[in-house]
């Protein structure tokens, strides 16, 4: 074995052996260069292409090195960070990041996680985290307040929505057939359980019935009414279909803010569709569920109180860096019962008011992720929030009016909350078809080619969706550094842009 302090030359190279940690007053001195660098980085964000253009082969290639062998100086390590890592991410944090559901980590998110990772607390068990359980307790506590959910729901951090509604229907099937399927498996069961969910729900959907063994065929996608919304009525009908050809429907997963046009579901009916059938109702609240804080989120909002288990991301809406994610359950342990299973070693004696968060999702060790919450909310205080939130709807809604009155602009579809899906339709494009309409798939290589002119820019990065009517570029607008004066840069990028591939386009015909 080498010794910790061996020094020499190995093949050229000058190396030191050590163990590789730093002595305090080295942690302090790289943690004064760490936190100039993130304070430098967000400090010129605005000054950094949002996405890179960079090919694979050529990133593998400077970032693919050999293993080391020995232990590296970290001034080097930082800057190589600097150099070979920055320079190509795309930066989730830059202002003019519109693509997905664009989010930010607040300052203080991103200083609770360095503190969270030196605590390195596990939070799987009560003891084997006291404040940290009462921690989680606490933040499950203010967000449902935040969510109009009511604060005696069991609820746990997870680390995205797609487990988290994985985890939510793992319980609704255990609780709503009887099947056991945790202690008997899937054997022996003639009847297809049936899913419903809108033909607008997010992919977790199907990926979490693909896990529960419950099949991609057996997800009902119901199609969406012309607001792209699950009405109860359509519901309804699929799931009589299904109870007369024998199926066996357990479960329906809801949407507030689906992901294309961040349509709300017709909750309330939805709710008692699934009270009739003995139904339970998930609601994927990942994007919409805090909106509501906001003055006008709030007249929109959807009841979620009626929910038998809800999902929302504070990583997708309240500032929290990657990863966080609140999953309630109205039924007082439905999630127990199926993820409980305390072997020995972890066994502690119950006490009142003990949480213990292993039992709550199949996870075992859980990093803190209560602390960055905790920091964030009591930083902006819900009121912080809330005005944080309507800026960003209020910046939404100037740049839909502005493509609205432009007349080689469409936007197909509104929104109550922050994201703008609009459409490069020009006149001259228009003239070329009249009196026909112009073929769907010549506007979508038109507007392919806008965005992608757009992202190559540097100066913006959106993502796309493709409706009913037709492709359309989507501008989500939820970064905490968004100005009223990035949105008009937007809007001056996105039309010049779009006359130059149009040019272009008309050009090579
Ligand atoms: C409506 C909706 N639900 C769920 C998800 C998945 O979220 P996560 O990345 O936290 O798993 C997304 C992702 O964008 C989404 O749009």
């Amino acid at each position: 074995m080498t010794a910790p302090d061996e020094t020499g030359v190995r093949d050229g190279t000058a190396f030191s052996a050590g163990y590789g940690d730093w002595e305090p007053d080295e942690f302090v001195g790289n943690g004064e260069a760490v936190l100039a660098f993130i304070g430098d980085y967000f400090a010129g964000i605005r000054d950094l292409p949002v996405s890179p253009t960079v090919d694979p082969k050529t990133l593998s290639a400077k970032i693919d090195t050999e293993v080391p062998q020995v232990g590296e100086d970290f001034t080097a390590i930082l800057k190589d960070t600097q150099s070979l890592i920055v320079p190509y991410l795309t930066h989730w944090n830059h202002p003019r990041f519109h693509a997905y559901f664009s989010n930010t980590g607040s300052l203080p998110g991103v200083l609770a996680d360095t503190v969270s990772s030196a605590l390195n607390v596990n939070a799987m068990l009560w003891k084997s985290s006291p404040a940290a359980s009462a921690l989680e307790k606490t933040v499950l506590r203010w967000m449902a307040g935040m969510l109009g959910i009511a604060p005696g729901n069991d609820g746990v951090l997870v680390n995205g929505a797609s487990l988290a509604t994985l985890y939510a229907l793992t319980a609704a099937r255990e609780t709503v057939v009887g099947l056991d399927v945790r202690e008997r498996g899937l054997t022996g069961y003639g009847r297809r359980l049936r899913l419903y969910t809108s033909d607008q729900a997010h992919s977790s959907v199907d990926k979490a019935a693909i896990v529960l063994g419950i099949g991609r065929e057996n997800v009902v996608r119901v199609p969406a009414d012309d607001g792209y919304s699950m009405r109860g009525a359509a519901l309804a009908a699929a799931v009589q279909a299904d109870l007369s050809a024998g199926h066996q429907p357990f479960a329906v997963v809801a949407t507030a803010g689906t992901t294309a046009v961040a349509a709300d579901d017709e909750i309330d009916a939805i709710a008692d569709v699934c009270r009739q059938y003995f139904l339970w109702l998930h609601v994927d609240a990942a994007y919409g569920g805090f909106w509501r804080l906001a003055g006008s989120g709030a007249e929109a909002a959807a009841d979620l109180s009626r929910a038998d288990s809800v999902v929302a991301n504070p990583h997708k809406v309240l500032y929290a860096p990657m990863e966080v994610t609140a999953l309630y359950c109205r039924h007082r342990d439905a999630l127990p019962n199926v993820f409980r299973l305390v072997p020995e070693y972890l066994r502690t004696s119950p006490d009142d008011g003990v949480v213990d968060y292993m039992n709550y999702s199949p996870q075992l060790g859980r990093s803190f992720r209560a602390l960055k919450l905790w920091w964030i909310i009591r930083s902006f205080g819900v009121q912080g929030l809330a005005n944080r939130l309507q800026r960003s709807i209020d910046m939404a809604r100037w740049l839909r009016s502005a493509a609205g009155s432009d007349p080689d602009w469409q936007v197909p579809v509104d929104s109550t909350y922050p994201l703008v899906c609009l459409r490069y339709v020009p006149r001259g494009l228009r003239r070329r078809y009249e009196p026909a309409p112009v073929p769907l798939s010549r506007i979508a290589s038109l507007n392919a080619g806008v965005l992608d002119a757009v992202n190559a820019s540097g100066a913006a990065f959106l993502s796309h969706a493709v409706l009913r009517d037709g492709y359309v570029l989507r501008v989500s607008i939820g970064n905490i550094r968004t100005e009223p004066s990035d949105i008009e840069a937007l809007w001056a990028q996105l039309r010049m842009s779009a006359e130059q591939v149009w040019d272009d386009q008309c050009a090579h015909q």
